[in-house]
């Protein structure tokens, strides 16, 4: 993403943040593409809502923030786009501190929401003390870790439909989303870094 004209990807990016944004902002409707009795235990846990409150905010402003037309033209636009990204992945982590236990998976899956939980909470605060000292560059990298978890709110619902449809119940499913939809793309963005790091340390 380091050109001026955002490519298919990003497009691809920002589509499916969108979407992810509307089905949060859909379930706190009290509507759902799922069980209608589920959703109601969740709406009716003061953190799980909360939670999902906060939580829209990173998947509708974080695909902005790596358009570098953004950056160099509208600074203005990437810094509170950024501090209302990092408004939404603070209240939405410290939210998902209790929400991870209450979810409908077996005991595994709530340890995969909390290691979610403290990586969201973790990077956001790295990817923040790195601007704070004007670090550039670390600051991209932590926050572009800090957004492949957000984006896990996409990942985890095509996941699900991949995991029910090959016929395992819900609550199997989303112990194994719970970990899928996140820690894959994770080490594949420190792999991708390792071995392009040591490219350009070699050249
Ligand atoms: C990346 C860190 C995140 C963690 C650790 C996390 C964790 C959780 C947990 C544990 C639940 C279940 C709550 C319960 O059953 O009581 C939940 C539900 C939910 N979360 Fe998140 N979440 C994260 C990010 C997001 C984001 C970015 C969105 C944006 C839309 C989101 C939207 C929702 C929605 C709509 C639900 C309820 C519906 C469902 O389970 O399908 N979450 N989350």
């Amino acid at each position: 993403m380091a050109t001026q004209k955002p490519g298919g990807f990003w497009y691809f990016i920002l589509v499916s943040s969108f979407l992810a944004f509307l089905e949060g902002v859909h379930f706190l409707s009290g509507r759902t593409y799922g069980d209608p009795e589920e959703n109601k235990r969740i709406l009716s846990l003061v953190a799980s809502k909360s939670h999902i409150i906060f939580a829209v905010l990173p998947v509708a402003f974080g695909p902005f923030q790596f358009l570098p037309i953004i950056r160099n033209k509208w600074p203005l636009v990437h810094i509170w786009f950024g501090r209302l990204y990092s408004l939404g992945v603070v209240g939405g982590g410290a939210f998902a501190l209790k929400a991870s236990w209450t979810a409908n998976t077996y005991r595994l899956g709530h340890y995969h929401f909390m290691a979610l939980t403290l990586c969201w909470l973790c990077t956001i605060v790295q990817g923040l003390r790195a601007i704070w000292r004007r670090d550039i560059a670390t600051h991209k990298r932590w926050m572009t870790r800090n957004f492949i978890l957000s984006y896990a709110a996409f990942v985890i619902r095509v996941h699900l439909i991949i995991f029910m449809a090959m016929g395992l119940t819900d609550k199997e499913s989303l112990t194994i989303a719970s970990l899928s939809s996140w820690a894959p793309n994770l080490m594949a963005a420190e792999l991708w870094w390792y071995f392009t790091d040591k490219k350009t340390n070699i050249n």
